[in-house]
This record gives C-alpha cells, structure tokens and sequence, in this order.
C-alpha cells in the first residue's frame, strides 16, 4: 500500500485516473471484511448519492484491534501525554486497547445502545475518547464529538440535530493552567434535550460536579464487571461511522456524515502515504489535533491505528507548562512523524529557535501542516528548526467533508514548495474552475477547486438534511465537488491553496461561517445588527473582526455583550478579536450589506476602498475606519 519512489507515485495515480475501480478495490482487498465486496463505486454527483463497496460488509475496530492483535498485540498503539507533564503518562498496546475499547462498549450496550444511535462525545482528550469513540464504531453506534470548547448552546444544537440518545462527558477539561467546566455545560445543553437516556461521567480532575440520578453514571460504574471482549458489529460499508459538525456559509453548523467502508480504505492509505509511516522501523507518529476536529478522526483515532501505528496522544496546549512543550514530548517519546497546525508553528516560532534547540529532536523524518495556508516564514522555520532541513514538510489540503488529505507531499518522495499542498494524492482529481464552471487550465490564474471523481472518503450526506449537502458541494459546479476553497496552478501541476472564497472564516484552522456569529451577536441585548469579516492575524491565520450597530446603550457596554452572545452561542473558540460598535453598515441601495467595503476597513486598507457613492449611505464610511483606527 505504501508507495516508495516518486515514479511509484506517478505509476499509481495514472492507474488510479484510468481505472479507479481496480486501483481502489485491490488497495480495500487488503483490508478485513467479513462479506467481502464485488462492487466498488456507485457514483452521481448530480443527487448526490456515492457509494463505495456497497455490499460489503466489515466492522472499522476489527481491522483496527482484531487485525493487529495476532503478531501485533504487544505493540504500542497509544502513548498518552497527559496536560501536565508532572502527572503519570500511560501507554496501551493493541491488546490493550482492544480490551479497553470493548469494555466501553459492552458497558453502551448494557445501557441499551447500538446499532444506528448517535452518541455524542464532549471530552478532554483523555484515552477514554479515544475508547468511547472506538466502542461506538464497534457496536454501531454513530459518534459525534463535540470539541470540548463549544458552548451549551452549541452542544444542545448538535445533540438535537443528531438525536443522541446519550452524552459522554467527563467533569472538567484541563487545558494548560486553567480548568474548563464540561459536566456542568452539559448539564445546562440538557435542558433542552429530550433525546438523551444517559449520561457518562468520566472524572478527569475530580472536580465535584452535580448530578441527575437515573440519567447519570460514573465512568467505573458503567463500565465495572464488563468483558474485555465484544463482537464487532456487521456494518453495511456505507452505514454511518460518524457524525461530525462544521460550519458552512450559511446557517448553522451541519453534521457531516462519513461511512465506515471508504472512510477506513482512504484514512489509511493517506496516512502511510502522505507520512510514508513505517511501522516497522519503530516509527512514532504525533498529530496534535484535538479528537473533536475532523483531523483528530483521521489521523489520531482511524488512520494511524488502522495502519497500526505508535502515536502521541496529547492532553494539553503547546504552551504548558512552558513553550517546549511540543520539542520535550517529541523528543522524550522519540517522535519520527509530527503534524500540527500553521497556527500552533507560528505561535512557537514567536518565541525563538532556542526552546526547540533545547531538545534532541534527531529522530524527526518527516514534519506536516494542515488546517490552513502556511505562510512562507513559517513554513522555513518549521524546516529550518524543527526539521534541522532534513525532514521533508508536508502541507495537506483537506477538509471535514473529503474525510482525508487531498493535496500533499507524499512524505520526502515529492517536490515540496512552501505554501503548495501541491499534487494530489493518487485517486484525487483536481481541477480549477471559472466562477462560471469554465475549466482553468493556464498556470497562476485563481480558481475554485473542484474534484471531479469521487474518493472513498467523500462526505455522504449532511445528516437529516440531505438537500443541503446538495446544495452546498454540488451544486455550485455541477458534476464536481466543489470546497469552497479558491486555488492556483503553478507550472509544474503544485497546487496552492489560497483560501475560502465563501463567507467561511478559518481561525487557527477552525472553521466559522460569518452568519453563524452574526446570529450569535444579533441576539445579543442592544445589538441592531451586525457583519462579520476575516482579517489577517499573525498567529490565527484569520481573525474575527465584527461591526456592530448598537442601540443608545454605551459601546463598550454593546462590545461586552455582543462578544458574550458569541461565546454563549458557540463557544470562546468564537470569539471576536475585534469588536467595533458604529453607527450603520455600508448598503447598497437594495440594502444589502457590502462586505467587501468591511474587508478592506478590517484588513486595515481603507485607502484602497475606491468609490463608495453608490451606497445607500456613503456617509457611515468615514466613521467605519475612524472606529478601526480608534
Ligand atoms: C478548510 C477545511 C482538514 C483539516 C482541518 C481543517 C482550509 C485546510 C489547508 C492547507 C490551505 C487549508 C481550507 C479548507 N485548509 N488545510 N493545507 N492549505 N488551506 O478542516 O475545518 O474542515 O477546514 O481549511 O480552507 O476548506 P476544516
């Protein structure tokens, strides 16, 4: 499955262009089925409906845990880093893991769990996530994790649309020096939930938490007496695996759904290709990404373990206790592959190459990005410090939705140029397109990109909602997928990614939509209205900057509320970096609000704002970029 040379590469994408079926129904071969499948794709872009393996039949866990326990069992899977480094580190092998992973789940379905029911997970990143994220696949319940930095309110809008009949939580998360509340926050989300039975309590710090009896259970408890064996469910290849909300440019966040056949075969083959990971040399993988985000499923909780990996689980921040952090873990576990984010790179960087250099940091082989365009300084620097310049960079292209990586390096086989994703990634078919669907085919000309053909990792639908999943991917630019994203081509086929050209905000690699935390401040006490727009951050990537018209009240009192709103409704990952209260927003004469005008003030160019007469109320302007200055 792993490819070894660039020619290798370039031999398996022609085949994967020219006969996807056989490229990919040989690589899922080598995968567990219990019923093995004789269709591989079943695709029309125009409904959607892609199908991949159909009538095959597999459990994800069993070729995670079963296959690797025969000559793997002793092998490390797990090696948890906890949030603080003076606490106890603990390590699961395959069989460990195997034992833990069905004891959560014998202890779902003792409550009455399986099949089909949506369970949703508000965790710290503790193994037991990881545990409860691995049960669910195995008894067939779909996860959704919930990012345990989201709001009441954001939680109870994902655990209503999802319909989950129960919650795993854990007391407290800790993140770096400060304690976050989560039985609590669930607690108040319940109040409008009338799906969820029960509630598990994991307790993470021992904080004292209050409790509901008959819907509450402690953790030991619900798992105490259970059998470190579970039969895996026999799963359709196209059944549901998880649930995973993201935010879009309009409403609010929808439930991207992934099934567990082409979700297992493209996790997998991306993981050892994009990383080129070895198992067999005693490779250790690190990827820093939080489970409650598309890339902690990915490339933390299925790809490396289905490849049957050694990776990090880390519980903490890059900062704690101090800015090593990152360097010490890798250099105390023997790190070989590191993935994190441009934000976290450019967070680290601003404090020198010395915390790195403290660190033997010599078993480094290859290093990747993702969740953002990576900005040229940062992209040496990590090679440069991080890299010692011999660990190839790879920056990957992907979103919630494609399920795995797209664009990328494929770990030091490919050409690499800082800021390109660069090729796609064998049975991925970019193509760029004219706002109107015209094919770009010159170098250097900006683009949507699209793909084409379907991979197996694809979203299948957005959960309960399948029109608009229709209408947000497909729609835009019929026959293809479309991201959102607008890309260019330079002359030798890399592929830079320049951002979304939707009403999307990317903030240290998390998504928001602009109406979601205009919602949010609308609702707000003493708010008339209000836009939204990115900006460029140093370390963010983007930042949220809002302007906000208020009632008579003070504006500072306006800002308090306006920003608190956003954080009840979504969470404190939402929330503005700049909050300017003025008199009226930029309209056209039909009334609608000119973003483009708010962009330009945000970014700080209001001198190239051109001619603004035509508004309905070329007046505000002046005041807009006096409120920025101020
Ligand atoms: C959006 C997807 C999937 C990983 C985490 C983010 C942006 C992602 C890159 C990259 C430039 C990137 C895009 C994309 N993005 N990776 N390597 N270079 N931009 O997942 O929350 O679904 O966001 O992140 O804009 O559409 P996500």
């Amino acid at each position: 499955m792993r490819l070894d040379s660039f020619a290798a590469y370039e031999a398996a994408y022609a085949e994967s262009v020219n006969n996807p079926e056989k490229f990919w129904g040989d690589i899922a071969k080598t995968f567990h089925w219990k019923q093995p499948f004789t269709k591989v794709c079943e695709w029309d872009f125009t409904t959607p409906d892609v199908k991949w393996f159909s009538d095959g039949v597999l459990n994800i866990t069993e070729n995670i845990l079963d296959r690797h326990l025969a000559e793997n069992g002793n092998r490390t899977a797990i090696l948890w880093e906890p949030n603080d480094p003076a606490d106890e580190r603990q390590s699961f092998t395959y069989r460990e893991l195997h034992g833990e992973v069905c004891r959560v789940a014998n202890g779902l379905k003792a409550q009455g769990i399986g099949k089909g029911d949506r369970v949703v997970l508000y965790m710290p990143m503790v193994p037991e996530l990881l545990f409860a994220v691995l049960a669910c696949a195995r008894i067939g319940a779909i996860h959704s994790v919930v990012f345990a930095g989201f709001s009441a309110q954001a939680l109870a809008d994902r655990i209503q649309d999802a319909g989950a009949v129960a919650v795993l939580t854990a007391d407290e998360v800790r993140r770096g020096a400060k304690r976050i509340p989560l039985k609590s926050v669930v607690d108040d989300a319940l109040h409008q939930c009338d799906s969820v039975r029960t509630v598990w309590m994991f307790p993470s710090t021992g904080a004292s938490v209050d409790w509901t009896a008959g819907r509450d259970v402690r953790w030991a408890d619900a798992i105490k007496g259970m059998a470190t064996h579970c039969p895996a469910e026999a799963m359709a290849a196209e059944d549901p695996l998880f649930i995973l909300y993201t935010s879009g440019s309009t409403g609010k966040p929808k439930g991207v759904v992934h099934s567990h056949g082409g979700y297992m075969v493209y996790t997998t083959y991306s993981f050892v290709n994009v990383f080129q990971y070895d198992a067999n040399a005693g490779d250790v993988f690190w990827c820093t990404a939080d489970i409650g985000w598309i890339t902690g499923h990915s490339y933390l909780s299925y790809g490396p373990l289905l490849a049957g990996a050694t990776q990090v689980m880390f519980e903490g921040v890059p900062t704690y206790p101090d800015v090593d952090r990152f360097w010490a873990a890798c250099a105390h576990h023997g790190v070989t592959h590191f993935y994190t984010a441009p934000t976290a790179i450019r967070a680290l960087m601003a404090h020198g190459d010395e915390p790195v250099q403290r660190h033997d940091l010599s078993r480094l082989k290859v290093l990747g990005t993702v969740g953002e365009p990576i900005n040229d300084e940062a992209w040496h620097w990590y090679h440069r410090v991080v890299g010692r310049e011999q660990c190839p960079v790879v920056d990957t292209f992907w979103q919630t939705e494609t399920g795995g990586i797209m664009l990328s390096g494929l770990g030091g086989l490919s050409p690499m140029k800082p800021g390109h994703a660069g090729l796609p990634l064998p049975g991925i078919q970019p193509v760029l397109l004219t706002a109107d669907g015209e094919e770009i085919t010159e170098t250097g000309v900006e683009g949507h990109l699209c793909f084409k053909h379907p991979w197996p990792s694809i979203i299948r639908t957005t959960y309960g909602d399948h029109e608009r999943c229709r209408q947000t991917y497909f729609a835009a630019h019929p026959g293809h997928y479309f991201t959102g994203d607008g890309a260019k081509r330079d002359a030798d086929g890399m592929i830079r990614v320049i951002g979304r050209v939707d009403d999307v905000i990317n903030v240290s690699g998390h998504r928001f939509g602009t109406a979601e935390i205009e919602e949010a401040i609308n609702q707000a006490n003493n708010v008339v209205e209000s836009a939204v727009v990115g900006f460029p951050h140093e370390i963010k990537g983007q930042g949220i900057c809002a302007f906000v018209v208020g009632t008579d009240a003070i504006d500072a009192a306006v800002a308090e509320e306006a920003s608190e709103s956003v954080v009840s409704a979504i969470g404190r990952v939402a929330r503005p970096d700049r909050i300017l209260v003025v008199p009226g927003l930029p309209k056209t004469r039909s009334g609608k609000i000119m973003r483009r005008i708010l962009r330009k003030i945000a970014e700080g160019r209001s001198s190239e704002l051109g001619d603004v007469s035509t508004l309905l109320n070329p007046e505000v302007v002046p005041q807009l970029v006096a409120a920025f200055e101020g």
